[in-house]
């Protein structure tokens, strides 16, 4: 029994995201394997390098990290064989099942726990850097997991994480039969947060517009040092089920946030601008 799903304070949409998650980590596991079969680490649905994106730090000989919602943990794995010392987080057995076998297979440990991001078992300021592609960053209320990195980071640790841009969300048809997405704004841009598709029954995604994103991280005490929006390197190259055709070279569908935990007497000083 999934232990974040027993517990009483856990939110409301974690079981729909989890049960969809169970369901879908066979065939996810395809990709996993791919992933953690690469030395080289490649982010997002456009598989844009990282000697391109640059989401890691150089050095990570020694640093204290985290992946808040690491489904196979091939970003872990990538982040291990560069020296990190990781604790991979996500709510999802079948994910977690995943990357045990491929921890196992090749010999690359770090700690793997069930649970969810936005309440992580672990003391403030216990990690250096903190990382989310598409886990946390897109499963998981904004409003409950940046207060919580922000607390599980140590004061200068870093958070790092990858997910669909504001501008993608809105142009993205409602059923994904009905593709491909094109320049046309479908839905509004103002108050996005919560959002459910009616093709992905049960399941729940969170987005927030830039603005919306830049008042959260300011006020849990990050600095904003880079927004990085992925562009695709060809126009054939979709990146996406959704086949977005030539979107993701016009207009950026992905895009990767690098914050901060600053000092403290700074934090006020960002609260009060
Ligand atoms: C697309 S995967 C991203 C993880 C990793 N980059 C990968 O591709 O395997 C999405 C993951 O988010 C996880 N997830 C869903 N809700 C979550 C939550 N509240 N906290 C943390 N992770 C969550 C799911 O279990 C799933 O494994």
């Amino acid at each position: 029994m999934n232990s974040a799903v027993m517990n009483d304070q856990s939110p409301d949409y974690l079981p729909g995201n989890v049960k969809a998650w169970n369901k879908r980590a066979n065939e996810y596991a395809v990709y996993a394997e791919e992933a953690w079969a690469s030395d080289q680490p490649y982010w997002g649905t456009l598989e844009i390098p990282e000697n391109e994106a640059g989401l890691l730090p150089e050095d990570m000989t020694g640093l204290s990290c985290i992946e808040l919602g690491c489904g196979t943990a091939y970003v872990s794995a990538w982040m291990c064989r560069r020296g990190a010392k990781v604790v991979a987080i996500d709510p999802t057995p079948n994910q977690l099942a995943t990357a045990r076998r491929l921890q196992q297979e090749y010999g690359i440990e770090f700690v793997l726990e069930e649970g969810y991001a936005e309440s992580v078992p672990y003391a403030d300021g216990s990690f250096d850097f903190a990382i989310s592609e598409y886990g946390a960053a897109l499963w998981a209320d904004p409003y409950h997991w940046i207060p919580e990195a922000a607390r599980l980071l140590k004061t200068g640790g870093e958070l790092v994480f990858l997910t669909n841009t504001p501008l993608a969300v809105i142009c993205e048809t409602e059923i994904e039969a009905e593709g491909p997405m094109g320049p046309e704004l479908l839905r509004p841009y103002f108050g996005m947060h919560k959002m459910n598709w009616p093709d992905c029954p049960g399941e729940t995604e969170f987005h927030l517009t830039h603005g919306d994103w830049i008042s959260l991280l300011r006020v849990n005490g990050f600095v904003i040092e880079r927004l990085l929006e992925l562009r695709s390197p060809d126009e054939a190259v979709t990146g996406d089920a959704r086949s977005r055709e030539d979107w993701g070279a016009s207009w950026p569908c992905e895009e990767v946030w690098f914050v901060r935990k600053q000092q403290q007497a700074d934090v006020s000083v960002a609260a009060r601008s």
